[in-house]
Order: C-alpha cells, then structure tokens, then sequence
C-alpha cells in the first residue's frame, strides 16, 4: 500500500530483520526486542507484522500485532517510527493501517500497553479512540520501574 506519504506499508521479511534490530535500538531504552526475538516473530504465524519503507526502501517503522488462540481481542505489541520520519504522520498511517488490517482479519478489539508518560503515543493512541482501561504499576524494566497504561478499543 502506498499513501501520501510516500511511504509503503507491506508485510515484514526476514530480509528486514537487521534494519528493524537498527531501529528498535535507536528508538527504545526499555523493553526492546532483541535480533533473536525480531527473527521469532518474523516467523511465527501469531505475529502480523508490518513495515513502513521510504522508495529507495529505507525502513521508516513498523507496527507488530499478536494474536492469541480463541480470542478475537487483538493487541499492538509494538508500533515505532524512525526519529527523523516523526512528526509528518506516519506513526498515525501505521496505526490506522494496523486498525484495518486487523478488522479485517475478523479482531473484535485492539489492546496495547504504553509508558504513562509517553505523551506523543498517548496522544496518537486517543486521537484514534483508544481509551485507558487499566493502570500498571511499575510495568516497565526501566531505571524508575515506570508505570504504564494498558488502552483499548473495539473495531
Ligand atoms: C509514538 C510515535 C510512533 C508517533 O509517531 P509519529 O510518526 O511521530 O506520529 P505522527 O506524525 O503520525 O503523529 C500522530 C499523532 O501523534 C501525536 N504526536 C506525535 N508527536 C507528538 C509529540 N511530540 N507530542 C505530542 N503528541 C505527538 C499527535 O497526536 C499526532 O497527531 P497530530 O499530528 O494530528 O497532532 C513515535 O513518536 C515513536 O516511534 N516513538 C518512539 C516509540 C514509541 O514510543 N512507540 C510507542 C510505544 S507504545
């Protein structure tokens, strides 16, 4: 799929496994995915995974979506943009993208966990009607043991 952004938004590969390993370093101080568990869910079939690529095919972002067996609740285990495509839109393409494609898979809700003072994600998150469901005291593995919020919403 292309958009206005000029951005593609396709299936992830496993020949995207060292660029997504490059951004998730450069974007997360705390719970980061390493290579073996990128490599992991390329594969699994729990796992739908999309990337976001500039024309010359420069990874942009992704988002990962998990299912699980006999539940139609979906949830967005991760969604990043590189720092120099923030701000233009792309995070709200892939979170708008992630929403489609898994209402079109037949997900009843999406549910997701973010940093409760990730302000940029809150913000996109609410502005497409996720709402707080949930506080989760010292969830993170970073210095402060931050909180967290789960956030959900029906498709
Ligand atoms: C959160 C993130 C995905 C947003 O991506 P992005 O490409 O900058 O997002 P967009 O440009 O599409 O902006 C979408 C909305 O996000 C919010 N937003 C983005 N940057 C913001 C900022 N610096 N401050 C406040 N709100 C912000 C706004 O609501 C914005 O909508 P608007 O442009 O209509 O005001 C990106 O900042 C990121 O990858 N952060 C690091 C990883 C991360 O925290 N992921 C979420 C984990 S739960």
């Amino acid at each position: 799929m292309k958009n206005k952004l000029n951005v593609q938004i396709r299936p992830a590969l496993l020949a995207d496994l060292d660029a997504l390993v490059a951004l998730e370093a450069r974007t997360f101080a705390y719970s980061r995915m390493g290579r073996a568990s990128f490599r992991r869910l390329l594969l699994s079939p729990t796992a739908h995974f999309h990337v976001a690529t500039a024309v010359d095919g420069t990874l942009l972002g992704y988002y990962l979506l998990l299912t699980r067996s006999n539940s139609s609740r979906w949830r967005l285990y991760s969604l990043a943009t590189s720092a120099e495509a923030r701000g233009v839109g792309l995070g709200r393409a892939l979170l708008e993208h992630a929403l489609s494609y898994a209402r079109e898979a037949g997900a009843s809700a999406l549910s997701l966990e973010v940093k409760s003072d990730n302000k940029a994600a809150i913000a996109l998150y609410q502005s497409l009607d996720f709402a707080v469901v949930d506080l989760l005291l010292n969830y993170y593995d970073d210095d402060q043991h931050s909180d967290g919020y789960r956030m959900r919403r029906s498709l």
